[in-house]
């Protein structure tokens, strides 16, 4: 399975810097097919000016587009919020749902998640689906618990499709603090995700599952060795184009399917 590489843009960014880094991934990708799939999920308002600039880009090797957030209604009086057929017009290929800032910061629970979740897929954008633990639940051993939980509420909704989402997996500790979860520590819930998706579904061994917080051009070549861990999700380092330039080229590429004999 190809590894997914993903930049996470959160609240960052202007129509001058978004160009130019935008620019600069795509001069670092025009040599040739990187190993791995791109997707840079910015501000909303910012969809229409990077669905224009990947379109006039000269090289095939451009990013996949995304969002940080979806309204799970369809339309009506839900004052500023964007809907996925929205998100799809504006050449929305990703979106990322219950990022933990989100779900901190405005109390998205588990079941909304899934709903937005569902949205996503309704309108044939995959999701990110983000879980993860926090500092305290880790440290009460709490971690599985946490992150099956988180997980079990999407499939639960969406368990028909389920193959077809993404999952990141982003310890709350991690995540713009420098700090990563070492990459067996990091592995070992990535098991326990593969293996509740196997339960769920025949199809799971398709799902993505990205390893998020504090991947950087340094840490990330042993973390994407992992066998569980199909890829990044970039806050902090996907904002320099050299730094998200190393992470893509980190990812191994993809080991080929078993032909049956
Ligand atoms: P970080 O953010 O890479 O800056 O830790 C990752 C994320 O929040 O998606």
């Amino acid at each position: 399975m190809k590894k997914l590489i993903a930049g996470n843009w959160k609240m960052n960014g202007s129509l001058a810097a978004n160009e130019a880094l935008l620019r600069a991934i795509a001069q670092g990708l025009a040599g040739g097919a990187p190993s791995c799939d791109i997707a840079v999920c910015v501000p909303s308002v910012y969809l229409p000016q990077l669905q224009a600039l990947l379109g006039e880009a000269a090289s095939p090797h451009v990013p996949a587009l995304g969002a940080q957030d979806v309204s799970p209604h369809a339309s009506g009086a839900f004052t500023g919020e964007i809907n996925a057929a929205m998100l799809k017009e504006f050449g929305c290929r990703y979106v990322i749902v219950g990022h933990s800032e989100r779900r901190q910061y405005h109390g998205e629970s588990d079941a909304l998640v899934a709903e937005k979740a569902r949205a996503a897929l309704a309108a044939g954008i995959t999701p990110i689906v983000c879980v993860g633990e926090t500092l305290a639940e880790r440290e009460a051993g709490r971690t599985e618990e946490i992150v099956r939980r988180q997980l079990a509420a999407v499939i639960h909704v969406n368990g028909h499709c389920i193959s077809e989402i993404v999952v990141a997996y982003e310890p709350v500790w991690a995540i713009g603090t420098g700090k990563t979860a070492s990459p067996d520590a990091a592995q070992a819930v990535h098991a326990v995700l593969r293996a509740q998706l196997q339960a769920a579904s025949d199809r799971s061994a398709r799902v993505r599952i990205l390893y998020g917080g504090s991947m950087n051009a340094a840490n990330a070549k042993d973390l994407l060795r992992q066998p569980d861990i199909d890829g990044g999700l970039i806050g902090g380092a996907a904002l320099k184009a050299t730094d998200f330039l190393r992470i893509i080229a980190a990812a191994p590429h993809p080991v080929p399917a078993k032909t049956a004999i």
